[in-house]
């Protein structure tokens, strides 16, 4: 059975590779570097055809909390926004920001307590999801990564299975994840990252942003990500919690 599974993913891969090129969110999200540009724009595409209703439990993480709900704003370092986080059918259907319709976002939801100021780690869930589960955003790599200066490793950004606080790139099946990885700033309403490496260190998590493949994930040192990977230019951005349309 094992292996009939062992095989079946081994043909699901080659099928990829062979016959349909993928975006860099994904290849992000499986561990692995960005691909050179081809001529023609991959941005992905998406499908709004499947209405996803299922009802969800959004679990407390805190005995007393108070449950905040919006979508993500992207800002730049200058403080412009960007947009939403997306919410698209399809593989990596979050990791990009949402150049459609306002109904084309991603709504979130978490619970944190009343009576700390910038409360985390906690679990974001997504309240209107245009995809199939898991539906907590976090980080996916395809290998357990460990983030560190000098070394240039990448993780996606994803919808992934919830996994505990603290707890360190965990296998959920098909990819490495982590969701309880958030802190929220009241004051400002940032949310920030924060990756733990296998080994249970904590690294600088930036938020990366490629426009030109709009696309999300995290790296360690943007600038060196930059030196090596300038085909695939990405800026640092940040998150914010904003009210929905
Ligand atoms: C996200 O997609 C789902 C499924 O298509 C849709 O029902 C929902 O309305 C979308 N989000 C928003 C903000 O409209
Ligand atoms: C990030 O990488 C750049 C380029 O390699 C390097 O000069 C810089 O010191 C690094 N920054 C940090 C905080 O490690």
């Amino acid at each position: 059975m094992y292996s009939l599974w062992l095989t079946l993913t081994a043909l699901l891969c080659f099928a990829e590779v062979c016959c349909a090129r993928e975006s860099n969110a994904e290849r992000l999200a499986r561990g692995l570097t960005p691909l050179r540009p081809r001529f023609r724009s991959i941005l992905p595409g998406f499908s709004p055809t499947r209405v996803f209703t299922a009802k969800r439990n959004v679990a407390s993480n805190f005995p007393i909390a108070t449950s905040y709900s919006g979508r993500i704003e992207v800002r730049n370092k200058d403080g412009d926004v960007l947009g939403y986080v997306k919410n698209w059918s399809g593989s990596a259907p979050i990791s990009g920001v949402n150049w459609g319709a306002s109904n084309e976002e991603l709504h979130i939801q978490f619970n944190i307590p009343q009576t700390v100021n910038d409360p985390g780690p906690f679990d974001i869930v997504v309240t209107n999801p245009n995809f199939a589960s898991p539906f907590y955003v976090g980080v996916s790599t395809g290998s357990p990564v460990t983030l560190k200066p000098g070394e240039l490793q990448a993780l996606g950004f994803s919808n992934v299975p919830q996994t505990p606080a603290g707890s360190p790139p965990m296998n959920t099946g098909s990819a490495y994840t982590e969701s309880r990885i958030w802190t929220f700033k009241k004051d400002t309403k940032q949310l920030i990252p924060q990756y733990i490496n296998p080994d249970g260190s904590k690294p600088a998590t930036v938020i990366a942003f490629s426009i030109k493949y709009n696309q999300i994930f995290f790296v360690e040192n943007i600038t060196a990500w930059n030196v090596q990977y300038y085909w695939d230019y990405a800026s640092d951005v940040s998150f914010f919690l904003a009210k929905t349309a």
